[in-house]
């Protein structure tokens, strides 16, 4: 079979068609696009429409090949952890704005929030915590991966750092709310790293009532939420006696994080 046929009996959209057989066969995109007429060896062939069958059945191209760049840094993901987003990056890209010898990001998943801030700062000491053993692992590989020393903790959001405290949290945690239409469309990703309680806010009533008692003086926390959440966070950061309390957009425009200090 060549290139030009394979991509033909995908049965996929375009980009995903050629990424997926770019990563089953080894040639670049760039060939894909410029030799349709090479033939694929069996191999190839097969893994190819194998992962396009996988795909056709709804998994996500960054499972189906097992990697996903964020922040620079190509991290291997599995279904044990979050596909990171490209609005995540605004968490990271906030967290660098200002100096820190000390940061904690809460609910790592792959590790990407931790590992982009230490491959910044690697001065700083970083610390991640996940209450998933799974993810850790994950994310414990793609810090070897990348030689990123961070120091990994298993456990339930605060519960790990005892007394600690810091100059930066970080977190970007489940915000969907239980019954959300959007959860039908994430069904391969780990309900943990997703779901919310009945409005949403459950982990992030947590995170905020927490921070205060993690934080250094003047320290930093910085929350990931969702669309039409940024008022409740600052007014459930605001209460919690946190100061200069404010939101920003992602670049679609959608206020996506919002942050305060101690
Ligand atoms: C939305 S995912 C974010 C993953 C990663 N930080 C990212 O941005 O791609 C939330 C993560 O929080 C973890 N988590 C959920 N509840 C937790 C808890 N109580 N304590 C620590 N981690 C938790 C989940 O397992 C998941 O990995």
């Amino acid at each position: 079979m060549t290139i030009a046929e394979a991509l033909g009996a995908a049965d996929l959209e375009a980009r995903e068609a050629r990424l997926l057989l770019a990563e089953a066969s080894g040639f670049s995109q760039a060939s894909v696009i410029a030799f349709p007429e090479r033939t694929l060896s069996r191999e190839a062939e097969e893994r190819f429409l194998s992962f396009a069958a996988r795909r056709r059945r709804g998994e996500p191209v960054a499972y189906i090949v097992g990697h996903k760049e964020f922040y620079g840094l190509e991290l291997a993901v599995t279904p044990a952890v979050l596909i990171p987003r490209p609005e995540t990056e605004l968490l990271v890209e906030l967290s660098l704005q200002a100096e820190f010898s000390s940061a904690v990001d809460l609910g790592t998943g792959s590790g990407a929030l931790a590992l982009a801030l230490k491959r910044h700062r690697p001065g700083a000491r970083v610390v991640a915590v996940e209450a998933s053993a799974a993810a850790l692992a994950v994310a414990r590989r793609n810090a070897v991966k990348h030689g990123l020393e961070v120091e990994f903790r298993h456990g339930r959001w605060f519960e790990p750092l005892a007394a600690e405290r810091v100059d930066l949290l970080i977190s970007n945690p489940p915000y969907i709310a239980l019954g959300d239409p959007h959860l039908a469309g994430l069904g391969h990703e780990p309900a943990q790293a997703l779901e919310a309680g009945p409005d949403g806010l459950e982990h992030l009533r947590r995170l905020v009532a927490g921070a205060a008692r993690h934080l250094n003086p003047g320290g930093r926390l910085l929350l990931e939420h969702g669309l039409g959440q940024d008022a409740e966070v600052r007014g459930l950061m605001q209460v919690a006696g946190l100061r200069g309390v404010r939101t920003w957009p992602d670049l679609a425009g959608i206020p996506r994080v919002t942050g305060g200090k101690a």
